[in-house]
């Protein structure tokens, strides 16, 4: 496979374990509130820049819990992590991937950064019983609908009482029809931006709106 926007050269950005040789590459990540640098790297989604539909949903004025547990889901390199991180000092922000290599970038990005309340985690390590006040997440689409609604279904159904989840998604890898499938299962989900193709989703139990 050619190297795509992903910086995968082979394989996915999603595997467990890329084989593609690392060739990292630095981004600075400069926001309204906050900046940072950022190692990217091959094998890792959104190698040398900040991702478009990551960018919109860090720039968007979303809630966020200011205490308890936070989620970055498919944290990537972890560019929203560590914002979550910088905006609520006194959270705890899980940083979870599948992908190994996305793990270890989002470790060392985080010291990188002084940033000491970011959990990274593999999904089978974060403890069973936690709940989440926020979810953050530029989800994987590319796995496919039907991983996609279940990775959903599980996360989602960790939302704590009062919680949210913001959620970006390219409009023509079906962010409609997701936002259909959200409703349907039970969650209010408003759209709360659209721009370049992108729509930025609000979820949040229905029976708490
Ligand atoms: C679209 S990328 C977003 C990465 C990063 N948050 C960013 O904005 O640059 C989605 C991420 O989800 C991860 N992922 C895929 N399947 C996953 C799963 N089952 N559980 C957790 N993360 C997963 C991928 O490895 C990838 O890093």
């Amino acid at each position: 496979m050619s190297a795509d926007r992903d910086g995968s050269t082979s394989g996915h950005y999603f595997d467990d374990r890329p084989d593609v040789a690392s060739d990292p590459v630095m981004v600075d990540v400069t926001l309204a509130d906050t900046a940072f640098v950022m190692e990217t790297d091959r094998g890792v989604f959104s190698r040398g820049h900040l991702d478009t539909a990551t960018s919109m949903l860090l720039r968007a004025d979303l809630p966020i819990a200011a205490d308890g547990h936070l989620l970055d889901l498919g944290c990537g390199a972890g560019p929203i992590a560590l914002t979550m991180a910088r905006r609520s000092p006194g959270a705890t922000v899980w940083a979870v991937d599948v992908n190994e290599r996305a793990r270890e970038l989002c470790t060392n990005n985080a010291q990188r950064n002084g940033l000491t309340n970011i959990r990274v985690a593999a999904p089978i390590d974060v403890p069973s019983d936690l709940q989440f006040a926020t979810i953050w997440s530029n989800p994987p689409i590319r796995i496919g609908k039907a991983a996609l609604h279940e990775l959903l279904r599980f996360w989602l159904g960790r939302l704590g009482p009062d919680g949210s989840a913001s959620l970006v998604v390219q409009k023509h890898l079906g962010a409609d029809s997701l936002q259909r499938w959200l409703v349907e299962l039970g969650y209010r989900c408003d759209r709360v931006g659209s721009k370049a193709g992108f729509r930025l989703f609000t979820v949040r139990t229905e029976s708490l709106t």
